[in-house]
This record gives C-alpha cells, sequence and structure tokens, in this order.
C-alpha cells in the first residue's frame, strides 16, 4: 500500500474510542451467554482457574501480538503478513481467519437473533407468572422452530452489514462507547439480586471452588478455546482494529484493559447466573440456552423487573453487535483492499453469505438436530471448529510470526511507541510469545483432540 492510500484510511478518533471498540469487540456473547455456559458443562470453579490462566499467559501476549502487528501493517490481516514477511506462508493467518469469521458469525447470528425475541419477551411481559420449567420450554419452543430464529438472525446479520457499511468512525467508535458502561452497571444490579437470592451461595461455590477431578482434556480446550474466543484472538479482528490505531496508543496498557474488562464482565455474568440457575433447582449444563432460561427467573422478583429485563435484553443484543461488525469487518477488510471489490459490494456480499450457512447452525437446533458429526449438531461444530481449532492454531502462528519473524527493533518500536513510553520487560514478552504461548496452546490442542495424552 502507498503512503497515499495509507494516509486515506479510516481511523479511531480518540484514545478512549479505542479501547472502547477492542474492548465491544472482545465482550459480547462470549461472556455473557458462552463463558457461564461452557463454564457450567465443564464443572465450574476448575474450568474458571485454567481459563484465567491462559487469559493471562497465552490471552495477554498474542492480543499484543495483533496489535503490533497491525498497527506497523496499517493492513487487513492478508496484507499485512505480505507487507511484514518476505514468504507467503504467513498469509495462511489470514485464510484461516476469514473462515473463522464464517464459522463464528454463523453461530452467533442465532444467538443474537435470540437475544432480539427476548428483548419482544420481556416488552411484551412474558416472563411474568411462569415458572421455571414454564421459562425452560418457552426457550426450547422458541430455539427448535423455524422461521421466526431464521428471520431474527437475518435482521441482527442486515444490522451488522449496515453499520460495517458506513465505516470505523461514524459506525463502529460511535456504538461502542456508550453502551459498554451502561451493560455493566445493569449486570452489577443482576448480581445483588442474584446473590441475596436463598440458595444462591451455592451458585457462587460452584463458580469459584475449583473441583480440580473435574478437569479433563475437553476442560482443557474448551478453557483454551474460550480464551481465544472472548478475548476475539488469533483470527486478525484486533490485527485489522490495529491497523486503524494512531501511534499513540500504548499497546501494552490497552491489552491489558481489554483483557481485564472483558475478564470482569464474563465473572460478574457468571455471578448473575450460577445463584439463580442453583436457587431455582436447574441444571447449570444445560447448554447453549443458560442465560435464556435462567434469568428471565428473577427479573419479576427484583424492583424494577421489567424495564431491567428490557434493558438486559437490548444491552446484550448490543453487546453482541459490537462483536459481530468486528468478525464481519475482517472479512470485509480483506475483500476491499485485497481484490477490487468496493467496500458496499463487500459488506453485502459476504454478510450474505454468512446469513446462509448462518441459517444451517440456527436450523440445527430444530429440524436439522439429527444432522450430527461426532456428536455435534452444525451449531456445535461451527462453534467447535472456529474456538478450539482454528483461533487457537491463528494464535499460535500470529505469536510464533512475532516471537521469530518479526524484527526485534519494530517490535520494541511499537511497544513503546517509538521510545515515547517504557517497555515493562520486553524479554518476558518475547520468551511468552517464542515458546511459553506456542508450546502451550500446541500442547493443549494435541491433548484435546486425543493425539497425545498426558
Ligand atoms: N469476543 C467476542 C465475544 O466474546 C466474540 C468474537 C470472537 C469476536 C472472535 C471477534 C472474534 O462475544
Amino acid at each position: 500500500m502507498t503512503e497515499i492510500s495509507k494516509a486515506k484510511r479510516d481511523g479511531f478518533s480518540s484514545k478512549f474510542g479505542v479501547i472502547a471498540a477492542a474492548a465491544g469487540s472482545a465482550i459480547g456473547l462470549g461472556n455473557i451467554w458462552k463463558f457461564p455456559y461452557i463454564a457450567g458443562e465443564n464443572g465450574g470453579g476448575a474450568f474458571l482457574i485454567i481459563y484465567l490462566v491462559f487469559i493471562v499467559l497465552i490471552g495477554l501476549p498474542v492480543m499484543m501480538s495483533e496489535f503490533i502487528i497491525g498497527r506497523k501493517a496499517q493492513q487487513n490481516v492478508f496484507g499485512a503478513f505480505r507487507s511484514l514477511s518476505k514468504t507467503g506462508f504467513w498469509r495462511i493467518i489470514g485464510v484461516m481467519g476469514v473462515l473463522a469469521a464464517f464459522f463464528i458469525l454463523s453461530f452467533y447470528g442465532t444467538v443474537a437473533g435470540w437475544t432480539i425475541e427476548y428483548i419482544y419477551l420481556a416488552i411484551s411481559d412474558s416472563f411474568a407468572g411462569k415458572d421455571a420449567t414454564e421459562i425452560t420450554t418457552m426457550f426450547s419452543d422458541f430455539s427448535t422452530s423455524t422461521f421466526k430464529p431464521l428471520a431474527l438472525q437475518l435482521i441482527f446479520m442486515g444490522i451488522t452489514a449496515f453499520i460495517v457499511l458506513r465505516g470505523i468512525k461514524k459506525g463502529i467508535e460511535k456504538y461502542t462507547k456508550i453502551l459498554m458502561p451502561l451493560l455493566l452497571l445493569i449486570i452489577i444490579y443482576l448480581d445483588i439480586t442474584a446473590l441475596s437470592l436463598d440458595g444462591g451461595m451455592d451458585g457462587l461455590k460452584f463458580l469459584f471452588q475449583p473441583d480440580f477431578s473435574k478437569i479433563t482434556p475437553k476442560c482443557i480446550i474448551d478453557a483454551l478455546g474460550h480464551s481465544f474466543f472472548t478475548l476475539s484472538l488469533g483470527m486478525g479482528v484486533l490485527v485489522t482494529y490495529a491497523s486503524y490505531f494512531k501511534s499513540d496508543i500504548n499497546l501494552t496498557k490497552t491489552s491489558i484493559n481489554v483483557a481485564a474488562a472483558d475478564t470482569i464482565i464474563a465473572l460478574l455474568a457468571g455471578i448473575a447466573i450460577f445463584p439463580v440457575v442453583f436457587a431455582f433447582n436447574t441444571e447449570p449444563g444445560v447448554g447453549p440456552g443458560l442465560v435464556f432460561v435462567s434469568l428471565p427467573n428473577i427479573f419479576e422478583l427484583i424492583p424494577g423487573g421489567y424495564i431491567f429485563s428490557i434493558f438486559f435484553f437490548l444491552l446484550l443484543a448490543l453487546a453482541a453487535l459490537t462483536s459481530s461488525i468486528s468478525i464481519l469487518e475482517v472479512v470485509v477488510a480483506y475483500l476491499s483492499e485485497e481484490t477490487k471489490m468496493s467496500r458496499k459490494k463487500a459488506t453485502l456480499l459476504s454478510a450474505l453469505a454468512i446469513s446462509i450457512t448462518g441459517a444451517l447452525a440456527t436450523l440445527s437446533m430444530g429440524v436439522l438436530s439429527d444432522f450430527k458429526i461426532f456428536d455435534k449438531n452444525i451449531f456445535d461444530i461451527f462453534d467447535y471448529l472456529a474456538s478450539n481449532v482454528l483461533l487457537p492454531l491463528g494464535g499460535m502462528l500470529i505469536s510464533l510470526f512475532v516471537g521469530w519473524v518479526l524484527k526485534r527493533s519494530i517490535i520494541e518500536d511499537e511497544l513503546s511507541n517509538y521510545g515515547t513510553n517504557k517497555i515493562v520487560s520486553i524479554k518476558i514478552f518475547i520468551f511468552l510469545v517464542r515458546y511459553l504461548a506456542p508450546i502451550s496452546i500446541l500442547i493443549v490442542f494435541l491433548h484435546g483432540v486425543g493425539i497425545i495424552k498426558l
């Protein structure tokens, strides 16, 4: 890319906007919908500890690596690796990233569609007077049906495409800045209520008291996959976002802030959900419906519950939106910068294609539920392939690239903003990206898919 076209690229206008957009990508359904349900499936406390270790030792260095690559190259993922290395090999990260974007956005759109239905259910006061069983049935009747979930998924994809079309400053930054803090407040309110429920403390124990006998290879690979998924790592989202960063953004601080905000929201979501699950005697391991079958139980009990239920699902949908636009942006930036396609055409085309694969994920809850591979339906297959295979492998390659290929001076320049701030310890960073992160990812991966036994 020439200097002139670089100068014309869109960019984030403020530092807060940068953090809000990166945090907006990280914070989403992964925190509020997925984290509680896979923690529930994997026995709670022990899963949580492994997940936190992965966030710090692997997630953070990989995030910093993506930021370094993106800001240095000022391009989409493909272009970035092309301009930073002479060999074509590293472009595989871009290919895997676009593939992962397809898989993730497919099932993400399904769940985002559910949140839209739940906004409507909240507005029409449909949780009122229902017991836990009825609330569970309400979810399963809806999610296994055909037309409504499909239509809602399509609406969600349409909105995502609309925002991506409007570009970075007017679109992504504007919407994320206000919404995330609001979401935080509502979740804290739900936490307080949930903790005051009779039997609620058992939920906290479940989440925070580790039972190490529950650690299985599946638990470990789920924790690794989720640490990538929740931080939006391994597929070039953050490479792409960092390509819009200005030179005064501190990459280390931004990484720590984003990872901390993301982890706090996930924990607070868990603290809201598990006490409800235990107080109402439902199952923590029910799977993808967890947030939809647990939280509606408490809205009736809390002051202002009606209003809060509306806000909660509305903000959940919006949190999903700020993540989904970042996923679509990977595909759009690639198509519009690497091919001659206009941004508009790239957006419409990719949104349409993803809506089609997404329909398969949605229908796999109902009419296509008998179609299974390794006992997983299409929804779970998409999630598994993206979160547990493509993202960790992408993350491994990204850290190897920064650790072994990228010039040390580039890393130092980017981390120190060309000497204007101090780098905490370049040695630790290099050790993490050269050895610790890639080797741990490889071991967990091979162990998780059963190739090696520890
Ligand atoms: N991190 C987002 C979430 O937690 C999901 C996501 C995954 C976004 C991968 C971008 C890339 O909901």
